[in-house]
């Protein structure tokens, strides 16, 4: 069949299958994510855990308390944005203890950025104890150039 023989509406539906389909693969990329978390982390294990229900494709890689503070350095996280496990998603650094809906933000918007963070572990943030007892945090935006921003906001239950 040559392609003038093809009706608009056969060519219109086969162009929005194509795009459907792509859209479908970016998501399933995006959703795989590396976490690099200590063997003997347990708030870590949580956090994974609750990935996990949201349907992200989780590798965990187990890394030493000192490697661990390598793969912080390498990806430009600035000290005082530190927490426990970092992660990598798309292109993406995750610090600690980051809620899901935060990530999907960053990936839907995705801005020009190293990545998120929470800095410490803040009492009732994911994989920290209920969020009933939640104590208020912010989820920052870490720049290139060291500065973060607050991206959101969560205030105490
Ligand atoms: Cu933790
Ligand atoms: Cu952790």
């Amino acid at each position: 069949m040559s392609q003038q023989s093809l009706s608009r509406r056969a060519f219109v539906s086969a162009a929005l299958a194509a795009t459907i389909t792509a859209t479908h693969a970016r998501a399933e990329t995006a959703r795989r994510i590396q976490v690099f978390k200590d063997p003997n982390c347990g708030c870590c294990g949580a956090w994974v855990d609750i990935l996990k229900q949201a349907q992200f494709d989780v590798t965990v890689t187990l890394r030493t308390n000192s490697t661990l503070v390598q793969e912080k350095i390498k990806r430009g996280i600035p000290a005082q944005m530190a927490s426990c496990h970092t992660a990598d998603i798309d292109g993406y650094a995750i610090e600690g203890h980051v809620p899901v809906r935060d990530i999907l933000r960053l990936l839907e918007e995705q801005p020009d950025a190293i990545g998120l963070a929470v800095p410490g572990m803040p009492f009732g943030s994911p994989g920290m104890g209920p969020e009933s007892q939640r104590e208020a945090y912010d989820v920052f935006l870490m720049r290139r150039d060291g500065t973060a921003d607050v991206f959101s906001s969560y205030v105490d239950a």
